[in-house]
């Protein structure tokens, strides 16, 4: 969409993988869904680091309505107990760090969760966005007619435009599409949408993230191409931190999800995320592979002994139109030792004639010096885990 913004995926934190729909703020009042929960993540994305490193938008997921609509205005009420003070305040409080607020709603009858949505009163909620100070628009697809969303999720987005407030507006309608085995108008999306949605929900596992990963390699061919400036894929949101993912499998969804130019949008509880896992959210030269102004997403370009080559054109971009790349490589071996394996470089298809200069990203003493295409490349790669470099055509 060529509204000006999301110029490159848009980083920031949203509540649903790791907050859910927790609403008993008795039982759980560090994790219920609370204008507490937002203030207390707009602090931390400033004071632990992650605003510096670019992390921006604090999105509410569901969860965060009343039951019913306001019965004379029918304007969407936010929940009264939870948000006492309505959600100008949060946005101010979220304004007020440097961040940026997002919101969630659902094109259908209902949210996912069971709260009204936006179907039967689009252009007054699109109003009502705006005149809270939002930011960022996540339209969610459930209860809702597939058939209508072709045209429903554009109509809304026409409507979001129309308030004059900027608003990023992420789609959620392909997955819906895709789960009914019907083949989404990537040109449409580009069209209408900032980012989307293409697949299933992430959980929080390795499993899930493979999952992901499996579907974005096996249908590259259709879903690669529709990424650039504007207009980008999103593979969900990013889990480390959390219960399921080891120190290596953290490392390979970081690296995949920058290969992949995905929005990198945390779910996660800011205040107990590992020092070694912040180190990898705050990583600068894998935010800058995931930022790459080029706005090329990657793809998977080998499978050799279940070690995967992921590829991504990046900056600089030589005279004679080489570009860099950004490479990571993922093991689905689980037998134990790490893996060595090497290839020329002309194999991983890095073709300019002066070569590249080799960057570890994961290594704290990283610089690996200098390879023609013609030279062997050797890497050892944990298992379930990534590696990762950057190769800067000279
Ligand atoms: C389905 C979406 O895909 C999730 O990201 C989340 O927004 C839930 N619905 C909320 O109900």
């Amino acid at each position: 969409l060529e509204n000006g913004l999301a110029r490159t995926p848009p980083m920031g934190w949203m509540h649903w993988e790791r907050f859910r729909c927790i609403t008993d703020c008795e039982k759980y009042p560090d994790e219920c869904i609370s204008e507490q929960l937002f203030k207390r993540h707009a602090n931390l994305l400033v004071s632990e680091g992650y605003a510096s490193a670019g992390y921006e938008y604090v999105i509410i997921d569901d969860c965060w309505l009343e039951k019913d609509r306001d019965n004379k205005t029918n304007k969407l009420v936010p929940h009264l107990e939870r948000f006492p003070n309505g959600l100008n305040s949060l946005a101010d409080h979220i304004h007020g760090k440097g961040l940026k607020f997002g919101l969630y709603q659902d094109f259908g009858t209902n949210t996912c969760a069971g709260y009204p949505g936006v179907i039967d009163h689009m252009a007054l909620d699109a109003e009502t966005f705006a005149n809270w100070d939002v930011d960022y628009v996540k339209l969610d697809g459930c209860y809702a007619n597939i058939s209508d969303m072709a045209a429903g999720y554009p109509e809304f987005g026409r409507l979001l435009n129309r308030t004059g407030r900027p608003m990023v507006y992420s789609c959620s309608w392909p997955a819906y599409q895709e789960e009914e085995g019907q083949v989404p108008d990537y040109e449409s999306l580009k069209e209408h949408c900032n980012l989307w949605r293409n697949w299933n929900d992430i959980d929080d596992s390795l499993e899930s993230v493979m999952q992901i990963i499996d579907y974005f390699g096996k249908n590259q061919d259709r879903i690669q191409p529709h990424a650039g400036p504007g207009h980008w894929n999103d593979p969900d949101m990013l889990i480390l931190g959390n219960y399921g993912l080891s120190y290596d499998q953290s490392k390979l969804q970081m690296a995949i999800w920058a290969v992949l130019a995905a929005p990198l949008i945390m779910s996660n509880d800011l205040a107990v995320v590992r020092p070694e896992i912040k180190e990898i959210l705050q990583n600068r030269d894998i935010i800058a592979v995931d930022q790459d102004p080029l706005g090329i997403q990657g793809r998977r370009v080998l499978m050799k002994k279940q070690i995967e080559v992921w590829r991504r054109p990046i900056t600089p971009v030589t005279l004679q139109r080489e570009y860099s790349y950004a490479i990571a490589f993922v093991s689905r071996r689980a037998d134990g030792a790490p893996y060595s394996i090497t290839f020329k470089l002309k194999e991983l298809g890095l073709l300019n004639v002066d070569g590249y200069n080799v960057k570890d990203l994961y290594a704290s003493d990283s610089n690996l010096g200098l390879f023609s295409s013609d030279s062997l490349f050797t890497t050892r790669v944990n298992p379930n885990g990534v590696t990762f470099y950057k190769f800067t055509a000279l």
